[in-house]
């Protein structure tokens, strides 16, 4: 199986299987990873999704050179879009997703990271966009992802020069939320997830719903979005239980209605 998903109580781990290719992403896998999103994002019972590669070397190495070699503008223009698919994926599904960095994470391996809403990267991972290299430019958001997780600066000088940046840098611009040794990396992810799906899943949903566009369009209009959903959840179970776990000095019960 080129993606493989396995499930950890509610929460999801897919890992791209290709270490032979550093995990590097082909049109087959690309829509093999589109796919069990999907399935994923309509799952109502994980409530948290993690990324990874599989071995001990990378993450997502990028979009696969030796297939985009031959490609034409239309073809190219495809791949991007399946690209963009997947990271508009795991960007907007409802439940939060959190990319566990084990390796390199290049090209479109640091795209489909910066997709993700949380980024853990091991002590020995590099994160770059090195498309400069190959006479193109990130066509998986790179261009618009990096200078919202950093800084337009920052984004420019990494697409730019290429340069691959290590797990401290990374850190310390932003690009990564913490960084730990390469054998405890998963088990922190899932600890993370542990927690995050503990929360009202609706709360979690309408809170990455409205910070996606925190960044983006119109400010007064973000608001009013953030108001919508704000009121929604009054209408939940999750938050009648919430507040009353509160009231009675108890922890909560979140249904997810
Ligand atoms: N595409 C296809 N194959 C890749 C690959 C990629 N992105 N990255 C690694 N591989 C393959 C190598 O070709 C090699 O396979 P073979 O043994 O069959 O030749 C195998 O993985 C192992 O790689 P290396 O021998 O190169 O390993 P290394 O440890 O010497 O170097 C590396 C590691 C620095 C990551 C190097 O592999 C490398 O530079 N890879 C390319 C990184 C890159 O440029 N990524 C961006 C791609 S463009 C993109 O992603 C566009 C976009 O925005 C969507």
């Amino acid at each position: 199986m080129a993606i493989d998903v396995e499930r950890s109580g509610a929460i999801a781990v897919v890992t791209v299987n290709r270490p032979e290719a550093l995990n590097a992403i082909d049109v087959e896998h690309a829509a093999e990873l589109r796919d069990r999103l999907e399935e994923l994002a309509a799952d109502e019972a994980v409530r948290a999704v993690i990324l990874t590669g599989a071995g001990e070397k990378a993450f997502v190495a990028g979009a696969d050179i030796k297939y985009m070699h031959g490609l034409g503008v239309l073809e190219a223009r495809r791949w991007g879009e399946l690209g963009h698919r997947v990271g508009a994926l795991l960007e907007t599904m409802p439940k939060p997703t959190v990319a566990a960095v084990n390796g390199f994470a290049l090209g479109g391996g640091c795209e489909l990271a910066l997709a993700c809403d949380l980024r853990l990267a091991s002590t020995s991972a590099k994160l770059g966009q090195p498309e400069v290299n190959l006479g193109i430019f990130p066509g998986w958001g790179g261009t618009q992802r990096l200078a919202r997780a950093t800084s337009l600066a920052y984004a420019k000088e990494l697409v730019f020069t290429g340069r691959m940046v290590g797990a401290e840098e990374a850190l310390a611009r932003g690009l990564v939320n913490a960084v730990h040794e390469a054998p405890e990396l998963m088990t922190k992810a899932l600890e993370l997830c542990d927690t995050l799906a503990a929360k009202g899943p609706l709360a979690l949903a309408y809170a990455k719903e409205a910070m996606n566009l925190a960044l983006q369009g119109d400010h007064a209009e973000s608001l009013e979005t953030e108001a919508r959903l704000f009121a929604m959840l009054f209408a939940t179970a999750d938050q009648k239980e919430g507040m009353a776990a509160f009231v009675e000095k108890r922890e909560p019960r979140f249904r997810g209605s």
